[in-house]
């Protein structure tokens, strides 16, 4: 199975379009400490030719272009990008959705909260459904993944749900502390390689460890995970924003609920933090915030970063 990740920031990127917070500032100004990352997204081959790309960041086009793996190959009009697989309804996980009409045919999974936001926005009419097939993705199933056609990918997916909440956008605040939150809004994926049977887990949004997600994730050979903030208030605390992380839907990397702990009783050979935000500090490398996590066993991602597995 081979994995590139197309994208390693959260909504917004790095450095974020209005943001001069000092790790925006650094990335801007080619700061060799703070490399610029596009937003959130995954994608994972088992042949090296077709690929599942896991979210459609508003980066995509971009990001296509850096990957010469996902350039078109034969004819006029070609992609190796045969489906996408989406793990919530944010603008930073759907936006590149968009980039990718011009009739190109692909399979477009993903949980039924997640098709109904897109059933519900008329502007993704411009993916013809019969190109561009919606499939729903069950809950706690595994589904083996196919093209536009039906060809199967050699990829399977399966979908559970982790804590989380309904995109941004849909957020009712009249439904209390839930904002309107149903069961999938936001899923994590175990993507399968179904030839050599190995597995990774694709978790970048998740507002907390439960109980369920831990057990699942036990033993993993590779989890990428919600790095989204170091610490829960650290935009409030920077005046960037008046939320905290719990209240965006994310689990912080630090403090004693935080990810680096909520991993330590579980054996997993490798963790890479993903859907990294520009205020957290251990997207630059000389950050005493990066070598703790290092130390703690993390890697951080960065774009363009590949695994075979
Ligand atoms: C998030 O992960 O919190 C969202 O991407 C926020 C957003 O949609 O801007
Ligand atoms: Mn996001
Ligand atoms: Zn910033």
């Amino acid at each position: 199975m081979m994995l590139r990740v197309l994208g390693s920031a959260a909504g917004g990127g790095f450095p974020q379009w209005n943001c001069n917070c000092t790790g925006c500032r650094r990335a801007r100004t080619g700061d060799p400490a703070a490399t610029p990352r596009t937003q959130s997204s995954l994608a994972v081959s088992s042949d090296g030719e077709r690929w599942l790309v896991v979210n459609a960041s508003p980066d995509l086009r971009q990001q296509i272009l850096q990957t010469p793996s996902l350039h078109p190959r034969t004819g006029l009009r070609d992609s190796p990008i045969a489906a996408v697989f989406l793990t919530n309804a944010d603008v930073d996980h759907i936006g590149g959705l968009l980039n990718l009409r011009e009739g190109q045919p692909f399979a477009l999974y993903a949980a039924r909260r997640v098709l109904d936001v897109l059933e519900g926005s008329a502007v993704f009419n411009v993916l013809n459904r019969e190109t561009v097939p919606r499939r729903e993705a069950p809950l706690g199933a595994r589904v083996a993944l196919q093209d536009a056609e039906g060809v199967p990918l050699g990829l399977a997916v399966e979908t559970f749900t982790v804590p989380g909440k309904v995109a941004l956008f849909l957020e009712d605040p009249e439904a209390g502390p839930s904002f309107g939150t149903a069961e999938g809004d936001t899923v994590g994926l175990r993507l399968i390689d179904e030839r050599s049977g190995r597995s990774v887990f694709y978790v970048p949004n998740a507002a907390a460890m439960s109980r369920g997600l831990s057990e699942r994730l036990q033993g993993a050979e590779l989890v990428f995970f919600d790095g989204t903030l170091y610490r829960d208030d650290e935009m409030l605390k920077a005046g960037l924003s008046g939320k905290s992380g719990r209240r965006m839907g994310h689990i912080s990397v630090s403090g004693p609920d935080g990810a680096i702990a909520s991993f330590e009783g579980l054996s997993v050979k490798r963790k890479i933090f993903v859907h990294i935000n520009n205020s957290n500090p251990i997207l630059l490398t000389d950050s005493p915030e990066r070598e703790a996590v290092e130390s703690a066993g993390w890697e951080v991602a960065c774009d363009g970063m590949e695994i075979e597995l």
